[in-house]
């Protein structure tokens, strides 16, 4: 095994851009086990008096989740959102038709958001704009965000909440690119309703910030013209894009698979052009920020999703999305992290899709079993604790290599997020050559007077190791494979690790 040397350097004055907390941001679609089994379970010794887990409660709050989007998805595109208010026994069982399953609509956006905002969350809510359009869109806010005294906010304080949800984040649809979506349209067709729903929500509302949709993947076919028609519809109304990216080792092939932060990067840069472009077409003012809105590992669960879509349709809160990940699915999750880091000025708000039981860092077991953590929360709750802050520019020399369907893959990817308030630096650095450790070391000679606090660890001979309810084979732990001499940080990264090196006065 050889030993990579790679050479960091960062610098207090270099900066990218403040790092917006809403990053770290997640999702909780109805789908699955996601609400049902998973945040509400009043069965659960851990239920609330509203019927909500406080072991997962806990565990989000660990996670410190600013934002959760809801309620879908795919779902959103056939939500009429008028069933999932008022009293709970009158409202309708309802086909669910992204996901053939049935909603019951026991838990709707008012016991949702609640329960969000308990958790230390707000909500980015979408709207139907699949099955629905410009009305409902206009209904949903006025419900959720007008004082009172008109049809739909004298409803919400019929329904028991006097006070408006205030409501800041609304995206525009979901995914309306994809021929899989209800409702699914074309450039044209969705960049005119989207103009003309953003127009009218901020009649409404002015206060609201609006997420236009951008493409569902890199791979999309009419990606990026998709960003490129749309914007020059809603770029006067909107302040965001979305972005949307799940990433597989279906090949098993696993230098590869750590290689496709370097496609998020890509796609990440194309769209930020793409939203510039406009911008210059339009001879506008305002950047379009990026709304990553779905990211995340997702493969594992696809035979048995596919099977139950196809084989068992119609159940309540089947078990769907439930990936198991492994400890190779965490390195990319982090390499995800640190890629966005790296796009700080333009990545205002993302959500690791999703939150619990669903492509999820939390798991569930039925029949009032224990919460478990999955290998993807730690470097979620890593960057989530440590990375607010600045984002600093990362000038790193890396050796390279190529993998099969990637070229000058870097050994080490790395970024450190400065946080000035509490004087302490960051450095998240994965090493994602799976043969080599490397000797990483960091020039902070701007941050004089500083020391090492800790640097965490998360890495495991087996790629593949998984956590469970009983058996957490991946943890994080403290290691003590750096140190700091004049003003140089020097840290060993083992191969295929996750490291979060922090320094403070
Ligand atoms: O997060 C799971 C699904 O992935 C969402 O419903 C959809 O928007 C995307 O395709």
């Amino acid at each position: 095994m050889a030993c990579n040397k790679v050479k960091m350097v960062i610098d207090k004055e270099f900066r990218i851009s403040e790092v917006d907390e809403r990053i770290y941001g997640s999702f909780i679609e109805h789908l699955g086990r996601a609400v049902y089994d998973g945040i509400y379970c009043p069965e659960h010794p851990s239920a609330d008096e509203y019927g909500f887990r406080s072991d997962v409660k806990e565990m989000i709050r660990e996670l410190n989740v600013p934002i959760i989007r809801y309620p879908g998805g795919n779902f959103v595109s056939s939500f009429n959102w008028e069933d999932s208010v008022g009293p709970v026994n009158e409202r309708p069982r309802r086909l669910e038709l992204a996901w053939k399953s049935i909603e019951e609509n026991k838990v709707g956006l008012n016991e949702f958001t609640k329960w969000a905002r308990n958790a230390g969350s707000d909500v980015m809510m979408a709207v139907n704009l699949g099955t629905r359009g410009i009305a409902d869109a206009c209904n949903i806010l006025e419900y959720c965000n007008h004082p009172g005294n008109t049809k739909y906010s004298d409803l919400r304080i019929s329904h028991g909440y006097k006070e408006p949800h205030n409501i800041k984040t609304w995206c525009l649809g979901n995914e309306m690119d994809g021929p899989w979506q209800l409702g699914h349209k074309t450039m044209e067709e969705y960049g005119r309703l989207a103009e003309e729903t953003a127009r009218a929500m901020k009649i409404i509302d002015p206060t609201i910030e609006l997420v236009s949709c951008g493409s569902s993947s890199l791979t999309m076919p009419t990606f990026p013209d998709w960003e490129a028609v749309t914007l020059q519809h809603t770029y006067d109304h909107v302040d965001y894009v979305s972005m949307h990216q799940y990433y597989g080792n279906g090949k098993g092939d696993s230098e590869d698979f750590l290689a496709c932060s370097d496609d998020m990067d890509e796609f990440i840069r194309t769209v930020i052009a793409t939203c510039d472009y406009v911008k210059a077409k339009k001879r506008g003012k305002k950047d379009i920020k990026i709304s990553f809105d779905e990211w995340n590992v997702w493969y594992h669960s696809n035979a048995a999703d596919n099977d139950i879509t196809e084989n068992h349709p119609w159940q309540v809160a089947p078990p769907m999305l439930e990936d198991i990940y492994n400890f190779e699915d965490a390195l990319l999750v982090g390499l995800m992290l640190i890629t966005m880091l790296k796009h700080a000025d333009r990545v205002k708000m993302a959500c690791l899709a999703q939150l619990v039981n669903v492509i999820a860092p939390i798991m569930t077991e039925a029949g009032g079993g224990p919460a478990w953590k999955q290998t993807i929360f730690y470097p979620f709750m890593h960057a989530s604790a440590f990375g607010r802050g600045t984002a600093l520019l990362p000038v790193i020399s890396t050796p390279k290599f190529d993998t099969a369907t990637h070229v000058g893959v870097t050994a080490v990817e790395a970024v450190s997020v400065y946080n000035e308030e509490k004087e302490e630096v960051t450095i998240f650095a994965v090493n994602r050559s799976i043969k080599d450790d490397a000797e990483m070391t960091v020039d902070v000679r701007s941050f004089e007077g500083y020391r090492i606090l800790e640097h965490i660890v998360l890495e495991s001979d087996d790629l593949l190791a998984a956590n469970g309810p009983f058996n957490e084979k991946v943890a994080p732990k403290q290691t003590s494979q750096s140190s700091l001499d004049g003003g140089t940080v020097t840290s060993i990264l083992h191969k295929a690790s996750w490291n979060v090196i922090r320094l403070g006065k």
